[in-house]
């Protein structure tokens, strides 16, 4: 938390800064330190003002806006899904998002949450794992090479130890770039031609692939027994990643109901299908992995209590640290009543000092 300042003031946190903070910080530590905030605050989540996100769905893509509040901080993210993006030099996710104090309503922190996205979606894709995979998973396929994959992997590898990475993507150059990137960082990784050679002998899966229709990265075939899918890509209707029979012998594992009904894998099954909800399983009120030979699947589709997490984690980090700028956000007056006198004393002001 920065020091006292002017009430006009809110800290920013630039991308440059966030990649600042996560640098120094090292990214897997980094990880480990947002996983226990992004824990923590599924432990409290009984006391939390949830919603599922609004969303603005268009041609291409969605627009959301994710809030969530624990009472005394209050937080949303604005943030975009657009699969076709990097066609044009984009990125298919982008994010920024706000803390705020629920007493006075103002605004203590704007920051950058394209970077801070990727990470607290691979801290906790990495604590439901902790949950729910097999006991010793060390292999790991990852299929879908795109912008999440390296926090991905460095998420698995913190938390769980996952040594043995198995990368496989339509595009064998995002493939390449993932398997460059993650060099030197102590995991064994094999380039895999088809996602059905990337499972293989793998104990974890994770599918972060971006496509807007209803995709099937994984059929029923690939899938044996024990193993862990942690499905991150499919988070919109209409837009999935596994095909329906997997689910069927899945025990599955979800976020906020509301919200992964209509935008999960489980949309794809009746709405009263039985699930369980993953705070549960952190708080010790529902078991998580019971056998060895059960399918476990964490359907990811990122809630707002995460990155409300992440923002509270950040605010955190920025005491004592000067990786933040400061933004003249929000007017104050010097009579709080007299928003338009202030106006009227800048009109005042003379031309050199504005
Ligand atoms: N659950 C969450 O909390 C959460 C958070 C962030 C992003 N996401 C989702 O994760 C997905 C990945 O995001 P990103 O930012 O890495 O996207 P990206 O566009 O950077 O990467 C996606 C990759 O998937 C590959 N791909 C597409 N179809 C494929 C297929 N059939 N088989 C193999 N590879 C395929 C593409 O070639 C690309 O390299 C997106 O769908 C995004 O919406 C979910």
């Amino acid at each position: 938390m920065p020091a006292e300042q002017n009430l006009n003031i809110v800290p920013f946190v630039s991308v440059e800064n966030m990649m600042d903070l996560v640098l120094a910080t090292g990214a897997e530590t980094f990880l480990r330190e947002l996983a226990t905030y992004v824990e923590e605050d599924f432990r409290r989540w009984e006391l939390f003002d949830k919603v599922a996100r609004i969303a603005s769905h268009s041609r291409d893509g969605v627009i959301e806006l994710m809030p969530a509040s624990d009472g005394q901080l209050y937080a949303f993210k604005y943030v975009n899904g657009h699969p076709k993006n990097t066609r044009s030099g984009r990125q298919t996710v982008t994010a920024f998002g706000v803390l705020s104090d629920v007493d006075s309503g103002y605004p203590l922190l704007l920051s950058e949450m394209t970077i801070l996205t990727a990470l607290r979606t691979a801290a906790t894709s990495a604590i439901a794992a902790k949950y729910l995979a097999p006991k010793g998973a060390k292999t790991m396929a990852l299929i879908g090479n795109g912008a999440q994959s390296e926090f991905q992997a460095l998420a698995f590898k913190a938390l769980l130890g996952i040594d043995n990475l198995r990368l496989y993507d339509l595009d064998p150059s995002a493939t390449e770039r993932c398997r460059n990137n993650l060099a030197g960082l102590g995991l064994t990784i094999t380039a895999c031609r088809s996602a059905e050679e990337a499972v293989e002998g793998a104990h974890i899966i994770t599918t972060a692939t971006a496509d807007k229709r209803n995709a099937t990265i994984l059929t029923d075939n690939m899938i044996g027994p024990g193993v862990h899918i942690n499905a991150v890509g499919g988070d919109s209707p209409g837009k999935t990643e596994l095909h329906r029979d997997i689910l069927l012998r899945s025990s599955i594992f979800v976020e906020y109901p509301p919200q992964t009904r209509v935008e999960g894998e489980i949309q794809q099954l009746p709405a009263d299908y039985p699930v369980t909800e993953f705070w549960q399983v952190v708080t010790g009120q529902k078991t998580g992995r019971d056998s060895d030979g059960q399918i476990t699947l964490f359907d990811s589709v990122g809630f707002a209590t995460e990155d409300f997490s992440a923002l509270r984690y950040i605010y955190d980090r920025l005491r004592g640290s000067n990786r933040f700028e400061n933004l003249d956000l929000v007017a104050d007056p010097d009579e709080p009543r007299d928003l338009f006198g202030m106006l009227l004393r800048r009109a005042a002001q003379p031309a050199t000092s504005k």
